[in-house]
């Protein structure tokens, strides 16, 4: 797999001269006196450099974090379609330093009115991975305008209008698109071509642009105005909200006036427990709640992983004891996990200690557990985009947002400027079989109106004992062992680039395989794993577009970074 050219912006600005030094005020654990309270400088890291910029100029016009974060979402939504967008949703984990509130704003898609299973079976009863992938059935409704309204409006000081007005200039007087973006989109030519109003947006001529075409889109600049203006009502009621409704109809969709009007942005309280591995210090990690399946998992996996020393582990079995923690992570996720406004979690039991020391129990020294012989208790559920933001107060955003694989559903509503998700391919569409990233799923991530579709974004902080971490990536499933990864190369004293650049191994509990990154396992380490009874696919392709930023209390010093890689393509269309 070839490296693609990335935007890796690392801005650290000056927003005030003498960095206080206090108590720190937050619900964090508490902090020595001798730990500064505030940055007293802000930064960005995020996968495109003009989304950065956008987000350090609000800041530099009096803003704040969170006005911060509407400008870096709206402005890659121009930039980086193919990720995310106002035609898709995302989870927004705050962390506000006046009184320490962590929260986590979700936004994720909703199902539409009439969506099942059903739909997305082909006439031989078999799923139809068209229809879950591409065009109108492919797309829930979006939850991205909401969030950015909400944002805005209760945790933001500036007016909706100054937060967007670097989208609406970047959207309207045009960008030249990167390596990345054309050859996305040279890949979802054929779907895009599909629907006149994708085709008018995306293929200049008819045709995927060449490198040096700038791309204008005063479609998606005056979706972005009436939102600032009008707020909700300027995207999910009114006329707007008839145009996409009649659009989506038009093209064979099931969206219903009744199912915008309804959207709404849910606060919900993070995923929060504390990590103390043997001989170091704790650290609280706060991250995604449901319908992101992220938080939990992690908490799974780190909760097993704090009973081992693995500083004292050789390669091999270093690896070979975070691969067991994360098939058993996974293993309940495919089970448990959904929509908590539908579904009962036993999400204290899953974050318990109690349990994480039944299932490390359950690890052998030196051998694999085969995923099919974990007991089961059901009957037997890139692109997309992260950033991280922590600004002069030290009020923090750690970001995920997507419209799931390549320019989602690559249906546009004509006129609206944007492509439609294809989140809908999220949910387990037909109980146990996969889905683009892999994953399987039951009742418990199963299609409804109205429901949110099972997420692995994981937009997290870890509070360490003088550094705090904002960390997140894009990758489909492989997200919540990437961030985990993260959360260990930090806890190990890494360095930002250095957490973004570490190559990744991951497992998902199905398929029972163990895949890494080129460099990330060396001969001897996948030698030992394969006679440890792992199936191991090394070295294929690479993935992740990791952002993170980390503020060191006792230097008062920002580091952000941008992970080298770029954008893998992992979301592609099997
Ligand atoms: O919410 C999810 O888990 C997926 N829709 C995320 C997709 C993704 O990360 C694609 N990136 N490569």
């Amino acid at each position: 797999m070839k490296l693609r050219r990335v935007w890796v912006m690392l801005c650290v600005m000056l927003l005030a001269a003498a960095p206080a030094l206090a108590d720190n005020p937050g619900t964090s654990p508490a902090k020595p006196r001798a730990l500064a309270s505030r940055p007293g400088h802000a930064a960005v890291a995020s996968a495109h450099r003009l989304a950065t910029e956008a987000g350090l100029e609000v800041m530099r016009e009096g803003g704040n974090a969170f006005d911060a974060a509407v400008a870096v979402a709206a402005t890659l939504s121009v930039v980086e379609p193919q990720s995310s967008g106002i035609g898709g949703g995302g989870f927004f984990l705050l962390h506000r330093a006046s009184d320490g509130k962590n929260v986590m704003l979700d936004a994720r898609e909703t199902a539409f009115t009439g969506a099942s299973s059903k739909l997305y079976e082909g006439a031989d009863g078999q799923p139809d991975r068209d229809k879950s992938i591409n065009g109108p059935l492919a797309a829930a409704i979006p939850g991205e305008p909401a969030a950015l309204v909400y944002l805005a409006r209760h945790y933001g000081k500036l007016p909706l209008a100054k937060s967007l007005a670097p989208a609406i200039r970047v959207a309207r007087e045009g960008f030249q698109p990167d390596d990345r973006f054309l050859s996305e989109l040279r890949e979802r030519a054929t779907v895009i071509a599909r629907y006149p109003g994708s085709a008018a947006l995306l293929l200049p001529d008819g045709k995927p642009p060449q490198t040096g075409w700038t791309f204008r889109n005063p479609d998606l600049a005056a979706t972005l105005e009436r939102i600032a203006k009008d707020g909700d009502a300027g995207f999910y009621r009114g006329e707007f909200a008839k145009k996409l409704v009649d659009g989506v109809r038009a093209a064979g969709g099931k969206w219903t006036l009744e199912d915008l009007a309804g959207y709404q942005v849910k606060e919900r309280a993070p995923i929060a427990f504390d990590y103390q591995p043997p001989g170091k210090p704790a650290y609280h990690v706060v991250s995604a709640s449901p319908p992101a399946s992220g938080g939990i998992v992690l908490a799974e996996m780190l909760n097993i992983l704090s009973g081992f020393d693995l500083d004292k582990m050789d390669r091999a079995h270093r690896v070979h004891t975070i691969v067991e923690a994360m098939r058993r992570g996974y293993r309940d996720r495919t089970q448990y996990l959904g929509d908590p406004d539908f579904v009962q979690m036993p999400v204290a039991k899953l974050t318990s200690m109690a349990y994480a020391d039944k299932l490390r129990a359950s690890i052998q020294p030196d051998r694999a557990t085969p995923s099919d012989s974990l007991p089961t208790a059901h009957p037997e559920s890139m692109h997309t985009t992260h950033f991280s933001i922590t600004d002069a107060d030290g009020n923090m955003v750690s970001a995920t947002q997507t419209v799931n694989t390549a320019f989602g559903s690559c249906l546009v509503v004509p006129g609206t400027g944007f492509v439609l998700n294809n989140e809908m391919d999220d949910f387990a569409l037909v109980p146990g079989k996969p889905n683009a990233y892999g994953l399987i799923g039951f009742d418990a991530n199963a299609p409804a109106k109205g429901r949110r579709p099972l997420s692995s974004m994981t937009p997290t902080f870890v509070f360490g004992p003088d550094k705090d971490l904002v960390i997140g990536t894009p990758g489909g499933s492989r997200i919540i062992t990437m961030v985990l990864e993260g959360v260990l190369g930090f806890v190990d004293g890494k360095d930002a680039q250095a957490i973004t650049a570490e190559p990744r191994f991951h497992h998902q509990y199905l398929p029972d395989v163990v895949s890494a990154e080129p460099g990330a396992l060396d001969a001897n380490t996948i030698a030992a794993l394969r006679g440890m009874g792992y199936t191991v696919n090394a070295g294929e392709f690479r993935w992740g577009f990791m952002n993170a930023v980390i503020w060191d209390r006792k230097t008062n010093t920002l580091d952000a970074a941008s992970d080298l890689r770029g954008d893998s393509g992992l979301g592609k269309v099997q």
